[in-house]
């Protein structure tokens, strides 16, 4: 039978057991808690959580990971109060300025996905320098989603689309979904297969929402700043145990009904 000719090619049921999670996404929440535990400011929490990132994008290609997405700052988040704001915007300066030229010597390709309005001319520099300095690296793909959405990032491919019609260049009949999938952020990646969120909550919060139709969600009671390569693992060994059949059946299943 020709099920398995119908799946996706990567992370199909029948090698998912030894097979990793080739692209892992990351909500990285907890640190506002994480500090307020301590009696620190939530300032504090971030800059922990910036210490977490960093080891997590070491730790993860032994782990057999090749793509990492994580949700640094959402289009959401300008209603924190500024002074937190500020302190998040500064956070792509932290970690580049001490991780950028380590990254780039590991073959580490950067990419910051979401919304460059609204972001100052020193960030919009900072994340357009860690893209260009990496981008002949393949080995490892890090996106770092900032002032992204889900609803924006799927608004912004329909825009494009519908201004192509508008143009005369595309027919309504053209949109599919390999073409919808070229016009997003993520369009360079693959759709992640783990979705990851630490702290606790069980939501997205308008993180990849066309992105994840088929990825496996496990959620971690354990804030982001205590986040580790051992959380991560245990993650991994999660989606292991999970039988993914993207709507279909299982092989075996169908040979078996003959
Ligand atoms: C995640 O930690 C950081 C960002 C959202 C950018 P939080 O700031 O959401 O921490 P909690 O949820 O308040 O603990
Ligand atoms: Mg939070």
């Amino acid at each position: 039978m020709a099920v398995q000719e119908n799946m996706p090619s990567k992370g199909e049921a029948s090698g998912a057991v030894e097979r990793p999670p080739l692209h892992v996404a990351i909500v990285m929440d907890g640190n506002g808690r994480w500090a307020k535990r301590r009696g620190l400011p939530r300032t504090l929490g971030h800059r922990a959580g910036v210490e977490a990132l960093k080891r997590i994008v070491e730790a993860a290609p032994d782990l057999g990971i090749r793509w990492l997405t994580v949700f640094g700052f959402s289009t959401e988040n300008w209603s924190r109060p500024a002074a937190e704001v500020a302190e998040l915007m500064a956070l792509p300066k932290r970690y580049f300025e001490t991780d950028l030229a380590r990254l780039e010597r590991e073959g580490v390709r950067v990419r910051v996905i979401g919304s460059r309005t609204g972001l100052s001319r020193d960030l919009v520099k900072i994340c357009s320098e860690a893209e260009a300095r990496t981008a002949g690296n393949d080995r490892f793909h890090l996106n770092v989603a900032f002032n992204y959405g889900g609803k924006a990032d799927i608004l912004d491919a329909a825009r494009k689309f519908a201004e192509a019609v508008a143009a005369g260049r595309a027919r309504p009949d053209d949109l599919t979904e390999a073409l919808f999938d070229s016009q997003l952020a993520t369009a360079a990646s693959p759709p992640p297969d783990l979705i990851v969120r630490p702290s606790g909550e069980q939501r997205l919060s308008n993180f990849m929402l066309w992105q994840a139709a088929y990825a496996e969600f496990v959620f971690q009671d354990v804030l982001w700043p205590d986040y580790s390569a051992q959380h991560l693992a245990a993650a991994i060994a999660e989606f292991q145990t999970r039988d993914r059949r993207y709507g279909a059946v299982v092989p075996d299943d169908a040979l078996a009904a003959g």
